[in-house]
Order: structure tokens, then sequence, then C-alpha cells
């Protein structure tokens, strides 16, 4: 039997959870929360004009790639486009999610910052890059006097993520969850339209460039959605690695020395 607790102890254990990183509570019956719903509704049908017997309802199976094309297609706007990933219902990282963290910084920036996927801190606030990474990632950024916060596009970026959910635990992002949302980013970095996209890390690679690898390709300027591409190395692994800061400088002057000064 539970032991009787009182309200504080009950709180202090769920948030000691928390902090251990428990996201999903179990529930007396398993949830497959991975399953893909096998097919969508039937849409209406009008009345058909003759007295044959009605066709049976055609329940076709939808392509969550596919969908997600279309739906990114149809967002004219940033805010249109965060809509479009908000009704999004293919991908079930959603269901363990606190919040759908879209972007952050000025879209008229000159540079979009493309990162994997939120982890803790930025599952809370719905927002990318603001745990101990992010603000590793604002300090390089200050370096070569850059803000997620300025108001002068020049001196601006604007950051988003390839999966706007958090994966449970902070796992890798698989495959399937990246192929469903890469619409969304191709959509994304058209409609901010900045002159330069930084990849940061692997993942980010392996989404834009097709390409991982990034300690080969970390300061190799590329070209990823049609604009040119500078990968980076991670700033979760410059502070797991120190000693990498060293490249990620040189990078970081690369980036400047494009933009002029
Ligand atoms: N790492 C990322 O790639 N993105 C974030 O938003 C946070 C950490």
């Amino acid at each position: 039997m539970a032991p009787d607790l009182s309200p504080a102890a009950l709180r202090a254990a769920l948030e000691w959870q928390l902090e251990s990183g428990v996201d999903t509570a179990v529930e007396a019956h398993p949830v497959n929360r991975y399953a893909l719903p096998e097919r969508m509704p039937a849409p209406a049908r009008p009345e058909a004009p003759t007295a044959e017997p009605a066709a049976p309802a055609v329940q076709e199976r939808r392509d969550p790639v596919t969908e997600a094309e279309r739906m990114a297609a149809a967002a004219d706007s940033l805010p249109a486009l965060r809509d479009a990933m908000a009704a999004y219902p293919w991908c079930d990282l959603r269901l363990g999610a606190r919040n759908l963290v879209f972007s952050d910084g000025n879209p008229e920036a000159r540079v979009m910052i493309v990162g994997e996927a939120p982890g803790r801190e930025e599952d809370r606030q719905g927002k990318p890059f603001v745990g101990q990474a992010g603000q590793l990632l604002d300090r390089m950024l200050a370096a070569i006097d850059m803000a997620r916060g300025a108001e002068d596009p020049a001196r601006a970026v604007y950051i988003t993520n390839v999966l706007p959910w958090r994966p449970p635990s902070n796992r890798d992002p698989e495959p399937g969850e990246v192929a469903m949302m890469l619409p969304f980013l191709r959509r994304h970095v058209a409609l901010a339209a900045p002159e330069i996209v930084v990849c940061m890390g692997n993942h980010a690679c392996g989404a834009m460039l097709g390409r991982k690898g990034i300690t080969r390709l970390r300061g190799q300027w590329t070209e990823g959605f049609g604009l040119p591409v500078l990968p980076m190395l991670h700033p979760a692994y410059l502070l797991r690695q120190p000693l990498a800061k060293r490249d990620a400088w040189a990078d970081l002057l690369a980036l400047r020395a494009r933009l002029g000064g």
C-alpha cells in the first residue's frame, strides 16, 4: 500500500522525478505512442445522384511525408507554418513534448541557425537553444558581435531546429521523424529567406545536406536548400570537448568574414 504522504512530500517526489528526467506518466495500460494512425477518416462525400447503392467510403492511407509537404507548402508565412506544424498529427514526438519549439531570434536576420531538436529546457520554455548549449551559443555569437535578439538584421540570427519537439530523454532523432519534419524545415528556411544557414552538428547536417560526419564537414562551405551553408560543431559537443572550441572559433571567423567584416 502507498504510504500516507503529505502534499508537500508528494510534490517533492514529483519534482525529484522531473529532475531525474522522467517526462512521461505510466498508465495502467500500455500505450504505443509510436504507432502511426493506420487510416484517416474518409472525407464526406456528396449524395450519389442515382439510385445505385452507395460505394463504400474510400479510406486512403496517407503518407506522413506527403502530408507534411502539402501542409508546409500551404503555409505562406512563418506564423502559418507554425500553426501547420502544431496541427501536424503524424509525428508522435508531439505526444511527449510540453511545447512545440518553433524558432527564436530575428526572422529578418541574414543568418539562420539550424540545430537538432529541443532539449529539456527548450521544451519547457518553447524556445530553441536556451539551455546550457544555447547559452554557449549566445557567447559564441557575441564573440563575433552577433546576437539572436539584435534588431539589426546584419547582427541578428534566426534560430530553429530540425525537430520541433523534444525526443524522449534527448535521444537522437530517428530517420522517420527527420523525414516527416524535413518539408517543414525546408519551408521554414524558404520563408525566412536568410543569406546563410549555419548547420549546428551532425543531425542538422544529415537533415539539410544529406551528409553526416561533422568533424570533417565543419568549416567547409557547402550548399543546402539552394543556400550557402556552413556546418559547425554543435555547442553541446563543445561543452564536452572544450579543445574543439579552437575549431569553432575558426568557423565563427569564417562566418564573420563571409558576412563582411
Ligand atoms: N540542441 C539543439 O540542437 N537545439 C536546441 O534547441 C537545444 C539544444
